[in-house]
């Protein structure tokens, strides 16, 4: 019969929120997920676009209204810059299934090589709807 003994370790609790720093992989990852959230639901309001600008003159008339004002444009930029995000650290998650970039320093390394094609292509979608 062993003697059960309790021990009540103290466990390393940090609370101060200001202190808490992600590795720059984790930001990726929880980007990866609200950029796909965006993306899902972004892809209902551009296909209601695309189907009004399509359905008559008038319709694709009124569609290219919508999309003329400076806050429309700037959304469409955003939704677009996460699209693109979506599609790159997507792409960068699925050479980790195949073994690549496991490793914190590589894991790292292609993380900075996705912002970056991101920002390029960011500037490129502001070209797009601008
Ligand atoms: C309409 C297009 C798309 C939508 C709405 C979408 C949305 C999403 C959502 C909501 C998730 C779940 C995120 C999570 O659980 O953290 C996800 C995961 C994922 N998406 Fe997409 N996605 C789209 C296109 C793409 C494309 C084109 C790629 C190409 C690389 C991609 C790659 C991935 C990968 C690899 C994951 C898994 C990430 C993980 O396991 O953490 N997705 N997507």
């Amino acid at each position: 019969m062993g003697k059960h003994v309790k021990v009540k370790k103290p466990r390393p609790v940090n609370l101060d929120l200001q202190t808490i720093r992600f590795p720059l992989t984790a930001i990726a990852s929880i980007l990866h997920r609200v950029s796909g959230v965006i993306t899902f639901v972004s892809v209902a309001i551009l296909l209601w676009l695309l189907g009004l600008s399509l359905s008559t003159p008038e319709g694709f008339a009124s569609a290219a209204n919508i999309v003329d004002s400076f806050f429309v444009k700037f959304i469409l930029w955003g939704v677009l810059t996460a699209l693109f995000y979506h599609i790159v650290v997507g792409v960068r998650h699925l050479l980790m299934d195949m073994g690549y970039f496991e490793e914190m320093d590589t894991g790292i390394a292609s993380t900075k090589v996705s912002f970056a094609i991101v920002a390029v292509l960011a500037v490129f979608a502001g070209g797009l709807v601008w």
